[in-house]
């Protein structure tokens, strides 16, 4: 493993991760420890970076499709599923968002731990930089996510979506109601400098 540099636990779950792929920080644990997938339910993990939330996903759904447009942590992801034995479950993708698939692709749970900070740069200038950053509102990920990802949800589904107060949450509960679905915040943790993290979840 080349670019293996720190290891991340939760529950029994072990995972490798690599230089420029995200480390889980507490977004990915609030999210893990909130992450509820019933029994055999197609799961899709966006932006699965070292795999966490897809992997957890993994126990109890029939399938998971881990998409990341950062290389690095498509291949980190898939030697993290072997190791965390659910590799028979999970398919991955490298692509940019919902760009690998056709509309007809739907799934039950839809997870993303987006990249939702605010940024001074337009550009990302690396891997690292384009997990956390959402551009100069922090929403440039977010909303055209928001866009998309409905129409890759079957009847009953459902979205989790993690963002922080710093990129307005209201915006994301309002755009997803103008698509009819649903919002609900199911997760909240306070950080310091009048940060919070959110978890909001939107079912049709
Ligand atoms: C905050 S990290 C979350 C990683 C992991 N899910 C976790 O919870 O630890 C955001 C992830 O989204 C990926 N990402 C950023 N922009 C993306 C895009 N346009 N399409 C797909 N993945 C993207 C990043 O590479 C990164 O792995």
């Amino acid at each position: 493993m080349p670019w293996q540099t720190k290891k991340v636990f939760f529950e029994k779950y072990v995972f490798n991760v690599w230089e420029n792929v995200y480390e889980p920080a507490e977004d990915s644990l609030l999210f893990a420890q909130n992450l509820q997938v019933k029994n055999n339910s197609e799961v899709l993990d966006m932006g699965t970076g070292c795999g966490i939330l897809g992997i957890i996903a993994a126990k109890n759904a029939s399938k998971v499709v881990a998409v990341d447009i950062n290389p690095y942590a498509v291949r980190c992801a898939k030697e993290n599923a072997k190791s965390n034995k659910v590799l028979n479950k999970m398919f991955f993708v490298r692509g940019d968002l919902f760009a690998p698939f056709r509309t007809r692709v739907k799934f039950d749970v839809i997870l993303f731990n987006a990249p939702y900070l605010p940024s001074e740069n337009i550009e990302v200038k690396n891997w690292l930089e384009s997990a956390w950053s959402g551009g100069i509102n922090g929403r440039q990920i977010i909303d055209r996510f928001i866009c998309e990802a409905p129409k890759h949800l079957k009847r009953k589904g459902c979205i989790l979506l993690m963002q922080s107060t710093l990129s307005k949450v209201d915006e994301t509960l309002s755009r997803f109601e103008q698509k009819r679905l649903r919002t609900k915040i199911i997760a909240e943790r306070a950080l310091p400098f009048f940060e919070t993290l959110v978890l909001i979840k939107a079912a049709n």
